[in-house]
């Protein structure tokens, strides 16, 4: 697991139409989390992190949850799922969606939610009739993005209902795996932290501060592949030796794309 980060639980400070609502995420999310849940009063967030020693602060504002820490920020915000619905609506495809191989009424396990927004796409492709179980290590992180994929509005239809029918578990990767049956899922993704960072993923640097990043291990793969009916995918950048590491023969995806899908077929 990463390095314990340690939080709080608030709310905004004046609480407009929400108030109730926010106050009670918060008080949810201090009981799930285990952490203090504090009351507001005027501080401001870095007073309340002083106050209380905390790394980072969870703020319930407008009814969803925000993370503050010194680093950055963590909100939900499905970034360009929008766009890549609209593609795939318009039936130009989508690389991801493509090396999952991906149809209506798949079950999907991605064991790296991060930011949730390839979990939408992947639910999106899978619709109605499939199933999307999304896995995040980091207890924070689990925390903000489901609560945006449960509660936060999706820009459109698609996307919306792409959104609330993703169930998202608080837990390692491998532990899940090693407790499911073989074959209980149709594919398997995994999009860990990239071992070299790509330098223009600014919008990753609140994630960073959380994120697990732990490289994939061999043993890992394994359980993925006896649990994936048909597929286990890994995200890289394309000159990665992550995927001759972890045994990926084959790349998929955009030819002029700096990162790249590996693709194990069972
Ligand atoms: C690069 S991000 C995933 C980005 C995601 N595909 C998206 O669309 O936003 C990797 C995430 O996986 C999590 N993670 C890394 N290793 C993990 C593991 N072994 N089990 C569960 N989550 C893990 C990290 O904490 C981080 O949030």
């Amino acid at each position: 697991m990463t390095a314990a980060i340690s939080a709080i639980v608030t709310t905004v400070r004046r609480g407009q139409r929400y108030t109730e609502a926010n106050r009670a995420l918060a008080a949810r999310t201090a009981e799930m989390l285990g952490i203090p849940n504090v009351p507001r009063g005027n501080d401001s967030l870095e007073e309340l992190r002083a106050a209380y020693g905390a790394d980072a602060v969870l703020v319930a504002r407008r009814g969803l949850l925000t993370l503050a820490a010194a680093e950055g920020e963590l909100f939900f915000h499905p970034g360009m799922a929008h766009l890549r619905i609209k593609n795939l609506l318009r039936g130009h495809g989508d690389h991801l969606v493509s090396a999952l191989g991906i149809t209506a009424g798949m079950r999907i396990l991605d064991c790296t939610l991060g930011t949730g927004a390839d979990a939408i796409i992947e639910s999106f492709a899978a619709g109605d009739t499939g199933s999307v179980t999304a896995l995040e290590s980091n207890p924070l992180i689990a925390a903000v993005i489901a609560d945006g994929l449960a509660h936060a509005l999706g820009d459109n239809y698609e996307m919306h209902a792409a959104m609330r029918r993703i169930t998202v578990h608080c837990t390692d990767a491998l532990a899940y795996l090693r407790a499911q049956d073989t074959d209980s899922y149709d594919a398997v993704y995994f999009d860990p932290m990239f071992r070299r960072p790509l330098h223009e993923s600014a919008g990753m640097n609140a994630l960073r501060i959380l994120a697990d990043m732990r490289a994939l291990t061999d043993e890992t793969i394994a359980e993925a592949r006896r649990v994936a009916r048909c597929r286990v995918v890994m995200k890289e950048r394309r000159e990665s030796t992550e995927f001759a590491r972890l045994g990926f023969a084959v790349i998929a995806g955009g030819r002029y794309s700096r990162v790249a899908y590996g693709v194990m077929e069972q």
